[in-house]
């Protein structure tokens, strides 16, 4: 029978990864109470019409990477494919515009998209998103950006740029989108598939193709920014003023438009070297007529999400990745009360907050002992009927050959003590 794998574009995140995605995960919460935003879990499926209505009927997203079920109850549930339209949602749901504005939150979690499988991009991968709902004001979209940048620099990466861009509100877009419709009318035959199609379905999303024929035509395509409504000019223009004070750098990118609908005004990506094509660790922007897709009173909202999978690989990359925190003691019991003792012992051991484990089976003491200096452990407890006898444990510091007898009665609080003492000092090293 074949082995199982797993699925297509879904991956693992080993043990021996586990301490740098922890540290992503951390690194998020500490910097989110810092800057005031609160944590919200919200389910991982929703319902498909939610994403239809919220990212978009034409978006890339919606049309072909959503995995769509139906329940045994008949209704459509999607796994959700981003988090924005689910907390909007969820912010709907629990009336939360009766609280204090704007209502600051944010998510870690899994995201689901069918998308072609390669270097950093899967089908199942985690975002650390944030969303500030229920401001307009351009500052909340300079801490929104500020915020994902500390983020990404206290992961400890220093090769970043920010892509900055405005795509106006329902007022300044349709003139655009009809100024880059003729324009790539003109250039029809020499657009490639896709583009064709999207000419008529969704003209933003020529801007960033991939395909050689069509990045050629990308100079001279009219430009978002030169469209804007006074409102939103006004705003670009304080956001640019914002980050120059914060002493943000940023690279303004005409042709940044992002894959979902809900965009107004500001849209931005953080870009880091290293993952190749997938270069975007971060994606964001303001969704200010997001709530009234969803059927609300019009609400202003601004967030950003950081693929975490991008940022492992990366980090991985860089050699950051740590060991998995060795054991201080591995209890080998070589007799059959001893194993009893072995428990309690590394128990008390692991109740004083120091790691301790147990070595499993009839094997050999050297076999136990090398599976304990894999484990990376500092002193193996050696516990046979010689050491039961005579009420001592025979204690090896692993890496020498060094070993004292430490009576039962006190080994916890010995080896308690050795925990306290740098390693250079102990008593056996
Ligand atoms: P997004 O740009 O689609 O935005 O995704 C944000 C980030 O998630 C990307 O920059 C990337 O790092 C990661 N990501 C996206 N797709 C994949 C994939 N298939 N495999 C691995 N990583 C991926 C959003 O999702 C918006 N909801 C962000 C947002 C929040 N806008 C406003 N609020």
């Amino acid at each position: 029978m074949a082995i199982f794998r797993a699925p297509r574009g879904v991956q693992d995140i080993l043990p021996q990864s586990a301490p740098v995605w922890v540290q992503l995960q951390s690194t998020a919460r500490a910097i989110c109470e810092r800057y005031g935003f609160a944590f919200i879990e919200t389910p991982i499926f929703e319902e498909a019409a939610l994403f239809v209505r919220g990212v978009g009927a034409e978006t890339d997203i919606v049309q072909k990477e959503m995995y769509t079920f139906e329940d045994r109850g008949g209704v459509q549930l999607t796994l959700r494919p981003e988090f924005t339209a689910g907390i909007m949602r969820a912010y709907i749901e629990h009336g939360m515009h009766t609280w204090p504005q704007p209502v600051k939150l944010y998510s870690l979690g899994p995201a689901f998209r069918y998308e072609r499988p390669q270097a950093g991009r899967f089908r199942q991968f985690h975002q650390f998103n944030i969303e500030a709902i229920g401001e307009q004001d351009p500052l909340i979209d300079a801490e929104v950006i500020l915020l994902m940048w500390r983020y990404l620099q206290e992961l400890g990466f220093d090769r970043l740029s920010l892509q900055l861009n405005s795509i106006g509100c329902p007022a300044c877009r349709p003139p655009y989108v009809e100024a880059l419709k003729s324009y790539y009318s003109g250039l029809r035959t020499s657009l490639c598939s896709d583009c064709q199609e999207r000419l008529h379905r969704n003209p933003l999303r020529l801007l960033d193709c991939k395909a050689a024929s069509c990045q050629a035509l990308l100079q001279e395509a009219p430009r978002s920014v030169d469209f804007l409504c006074p409102s939103c000019a006004g705003h670009f223009q304080e956001l640019r003023l914002l980050l120059e004070a914060a002493e943000l750098p940023y690279e303004l990118n005409p042709r940044l438009v992002r894959g979902l609908d809900y965009y107004t005004k500001t849209v931005f990506e953080i870009w880091a070297e290293g993952i190749g094509a997938q270069n975007a660790v971060c994606g964001g922007g303001r969704y200010d007529g997001l709530a009234e897709a969803l059927g609300f009173r019009s609400t202003p909202g601004v967030g950003a999400a950081a693929g975490l999978e991008r940022l492992l690989m990366l980090l991985q990359g860089h050699g950051q990745a740590e060991r998995p925190s060795a054991a201080l003691a591995v209890f080998i019991p070589l007799a059959g009360p001893a194993r009893p003792l072995s428990l309690k012992l590394a128990e008390e051991l692991r109740l004083a907050g120091l790691p301790a484990q147990c070595t499993y089976g009839d094997r050999s003491l050297k076999a136990q002992l090398k599976s304990a200096d894999r484990l990376g452990a500092q002193y193996a407890i050696i516990l046979g009927e010689d050491e039961l006898a005579h009420g001592q444990a025979t204690v090896r510091c692993l890496g020498r050959s060094e070993q004292v007898q430490v009576p039962l009665a006190r080994l916890v609080d010995w080896l308690k003590e050795q925990a306290a003492v740098p390693a250079g000092e102990r008593a056996v090293q």
